[in-house]
């Protein structure tokens, strides 16, 4: 019998756990950081659903299929950091494979491991010497089990102990990517990359949207990522002006553009590309003057990127771009003015252009700091995503363009000098033509 490989962990991974937990102890400032493992979710019947660790347990500890796990970075006098797992069991090792054991976790670099019975006795301990705890207790039933075991069930009082959300504090750490994390998105791009390539070489008429996402995750799981990082998105026809449309259940017919918003997860991280192409490998006239608007747009943006620009200063220009663009040549019959108007450029272009990317697709860290708008550093991952869709029934433009939507969207981190594009897929007219030449 073969069961699953036991997990590995590199010394690189160990090295980036290690450094990233000192720079967080540091910033406690006497305070006291729980995060715990996301439960196991049963379904209805004896499975369980595909289980996906929790992000900020996986960012701390690097244990991704652990579904009983505490981490505790404990600051004040001796500052340490605590993972506590699940002893190593047969029975549940023959039902659910390996597990990391206390002798697994001692390889992940933490002052000190400890079983998971040990939690209701060294928990209060280190609670009652602190007078912050950092956690997340709104969104995480695990963590309010916890800690109401040891406020209800042993009855013990925490005078003076502040319990704050940890999202704000955490975030702004998992904002700022170390190399180690950079790699890891750079691999999930490549393959996201050449996922999106095969289903640009293989779409037809008649072919199914479902069959196209079958095919694109496909070379996700060969190029090694067990997940996508979200519900893929892939749109044919009118479908494509959906901006979550994920059921995927029609036909691409000849003559429509297919846009697939779709990313893996690689070692936890996210990508998150979108490609807009025809069918039949040629763009019609108005697709193709849609098409190159959003794309001028896009990348115009991403030469925009670099430390100390917002990205409202991004969403700014892209209204104005396409909307400009738009309007210039005929297809939006309004006056710039008129499409400021009370947001009316949001009938053609409704969402953001940009959000940060990490362990969430749209990951975790900051907008707005202390009142402002937080600007750009080197190291934070931004999403360029511009679009246009203009709706079936638009009362804005001719019939001749309804069901028209494209988006180009690209990975980009944020570098000291400016910016590095970590998605490498076609995007240029002429490149998508030449693969289906
Ligand atoms: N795929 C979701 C997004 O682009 O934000
Ligand atoms: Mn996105
Ligand atoms: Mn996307």
């Amino acid at each position: 019998m073969k069961s699953g490989a036991r997990v590995q962990f590199s010394p690189q991974k160990v090295e980036a756990l290690v450094a990233r937990r000192q720079r967080i102890l540091q910033a406690l400032n006497g305070g006291l950081l729980l995060a715990a493992s996301r439960p196991a979710f049963h379904k209805y019947d004896a499975s369980y659903f595909r289980y996906r660790q929790d992000p900020n347990f996986y960012y701390l500890s690097g244990l991704y299929t652990e579904d009983q796990g505490v981490v505790l970075l404990a600051s004040g006098e001796k500052p340490q950091s605590i993972l506590f797992v699940e002893n190593r069991d047969d029975a549940t090792e023959i039902w659910n494979g390996p597990m990391i054991g206390l002798d697994g976790a001692a390889k992940l670099g933490f002052d000190r491991v400890f079983p998971m019975d040990d939690l209701p006795r060294v928990l209060p301990e280190l609670m009652q010497k602190a007078t912050m705890l950092y956690t997340d207790r709104q969104h995480h039933p695990g963590v309010e089990r916890i800690l109401s075991d040891i406020v209800f069930r042993q009855r013990i009082a925490f005078d003076g102990l502040e319990v704050r959300d940890f999202w704000g504090f955490l975030g702004d750490f998992r904002l700022i990517k170390d190399d180690f994390e950079i790699e890891l998105m750079q691999t999930a791009n490549r393959i996201s990359s050449a996922a999106h390539r095969r289903c640009m070489q293989d779409a037809r008429a008649g072919l199914s949207e479902l069959e196209l996402q079958a095919r694109l995750e496909l070379e996700m799981k060969k190029g090694g990522s067990p997940f996508t990082a979200y519900h893929s998105i892939v749109a044919s026809g009118s479908n494509t002006c959906c901006l979550h449309y994920n059921v995927n259940n029609c036909a691409l017919e000849s003559g429509d553009l297919v846009l697939i918003d779709a990313g893996c997860a690689y070692e936890g991280y996210a990508s998150d590309i979108t490609r807009t192409w025809p069918v039949d490998g040629r763009f019609t006239a108005d697709q193709r003057l849609i098409y190159e608007l959003v794309l001028r747009t896009q990348k115009s943006i991403i030469e925009m990127v670099r430390p100390g620009v917002r990205i409202p200063d991004l969403q700014e220009a892209t209204i104005k771009l396409l909307t400009q663009g738009l309007i210039e040549h005929g297809v939006i019959k309004l006056s710039y003015e008129e499409a400021r108007t009370n947001d009316t450029f949001k009938a053609w272009y409704p969402h953001g252009v940009s959000h940060y990317l990490g362990l969430n697709v749209h990951d975790a860290g900051r907008y707005v700091v202390e009142g402002q708008r937080r600007p750009l550093e080197p190291g934070m991952v931004i999403t360029v995503e511009p679009g246009i869709y203009i709706q079936p029934g638009c009362p804005y433009a001719d019939s001749r363009w309804h069901g028209i939507g494209v988006r180009i969207e690209d990975d980009i981190l944020v570098t000291a000098q400016g910016y590095r594009n970590l998605t490498d897929c076609p995007k240029e007219v002429a490149e998508l033509e030449a693969l289906r030449s």
